[in-house]
């Protein structure tokens, strides 16, 4: 086979994930380096995520990526941080079937193509930068045959945005913030950055009764990315500083030890709260940000109101930096009560400015008939 006519190609799939105690806040900004620890949900692979496939070839001149069907910039900034840091790991690939041997040296010059596709409308103002940026460098790290773990491939993940290290693994993950170092350098080395990564908790079969129903509340592109938004909190306010030193690092022992022994009503309780507390950190971020609207008040109500009759939670809400609700029933027959009093209080497209429902766990659809 010509050498120009050969082409490599890796496609994988990565869910996003879901915080349950938030991360919001950089100690670096260039290796994206969080103030606190933070812990999140993945959902199952069937709904919210991302499919990456990436080729190599020599025929190709640049790298270049498509996300939907669109051609995007790779420019400077953290596709190229995480493209620096595969590259230098890559390792030699063959196969023989095709003929195709690539030196570890190869990878310095030989150019990617990348495509990406959500199977959410990027329209409907959920997150997919986790996803994204998970998939692209596992997907990397199959076809430039890395040797790192995952923990390691999180730690790279976590460059393009911080969120994303959490989805390179299922069911609960803990993102460790690492040692306070502000070592300004692009490279990870021991002690800059390499132990800021993410480590499974417990798998996704562990606590399988949990169902998630992402309230769409608004389609609309949020007016302060979340980027931006913790950048002004960090600078401005101070009950973050409280929340990463005082709050949090109790909350994640709580936490972990709530999703260890399926202790819902702990976990509904600190996921609940750690929401409240991100929220109330960006109403005192200067000039203050609302990520939540009247909508996403009124469903904290309700599920507040269901919660106290009952005697125990039986769903936890959560937002990030958006409008939408993310709500976690205890089970499959609560998530179904749930749905039909959401549709039956909130309906889709009426003036509750609600666009649709979209569920985190596909049995339920069977379940709810
Ligand atoms: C509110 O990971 O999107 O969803 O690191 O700047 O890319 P960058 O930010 P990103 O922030 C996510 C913030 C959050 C909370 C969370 O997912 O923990």
């Amino acid at each position: 086979m010509a050498a120009e006519k050969w082409v490599l190609m890796v496609t994988a799939q990565t869910p996003t994930n879901i915080a349950v105690i938030k991360y919001w806040g950089k100690r670096d900004e260039t290796l994206i380096l969080p103030v606190n620890d933070s812990i999140s949900v993945t959902l199952d692979p069937d709904h919210l995520c991302t499919t990456t496939t990436v080729a190599v070839s020599p025929s190709f001149d640049q790298d270049r990526m498509w996300l939907n069907g669109k051609e995007i910039s790779l420019g400077g900034g953290r596709y190229q941080n995480c493209l620096k840091e595969i590259r230098s790991r890559a390792c030699d690939v063959e196969d023989t079937e095709k003929g195709i041997k690539i030196e570890k040296k190869d990878w310095q010059k030989l150019h990617l193509h990348i495509a990406s596709f959500n199977n959410f409308p990027t329209a409907a103002g959920l997150a997919s930068s986790a996803a994204g940026f998970a998939c692209l460098v596992f997907s990397l790290a199959k076809l430039m045959n890395l040797k790192e773990n995952q923990s390691q491939l999180s730690a790279i993940a976590r460059q393009g945005s911080g969120s994303a290290c959490r989805s390179l693994f299922g069911g609960f993950v803990k993102w460790i913030l690492g040692k306070l170092m502000l070592v300004p350098s692009q490279h990870l080395q021991e002690g800059n950055g390499s132990d800021s990564l993410a480590v499974q908790l417990v798998d996704e079969e562990h606590w399988n009764d949990l169902v998630i129903i992402i309230a769409v509340v608004s389609s609309r592109q949020k007016e302060t990315s979340s980027t931006t938004g913790m950048r002004e909190s960090v600078e401005t306010s101070l009950l973050l500083q409280h929340r990463a030193k005082e709050v949090v690092p109790k909350r994640i022992v709580q936490m972990e030890e709530a999703i260890q022994n399926h202790d819902f009503s702990s976990f509904a309780q600190l996921t609940c709260a750690d929401s409240n507390q991100f929220h109330a950190v960006c109403l005192d971020t200067s000039p203050p940000i609302f990520y939540m609207n009247d909508t996403s008040h009124r469903i904290i109500s309700y599920v507040e109101r269901w919660n106290r009759s009952v005697g125990s939670p039986q769903v936890a809400y959560t937002f990030d930096a958006g409008p939408n609700a993310v709500l976690i029933a205890r089970n499959r027959k609560i998530a179904t009560e749930l749905l039909q009093r959401l549709l039956f209080f909130f309906p889709p497209n009426s003036e509750t400015d609600l666009n649709s429902y979209v569920l985190g766990d596909k049995s339920i659809l069977h379940d709810a008939g």
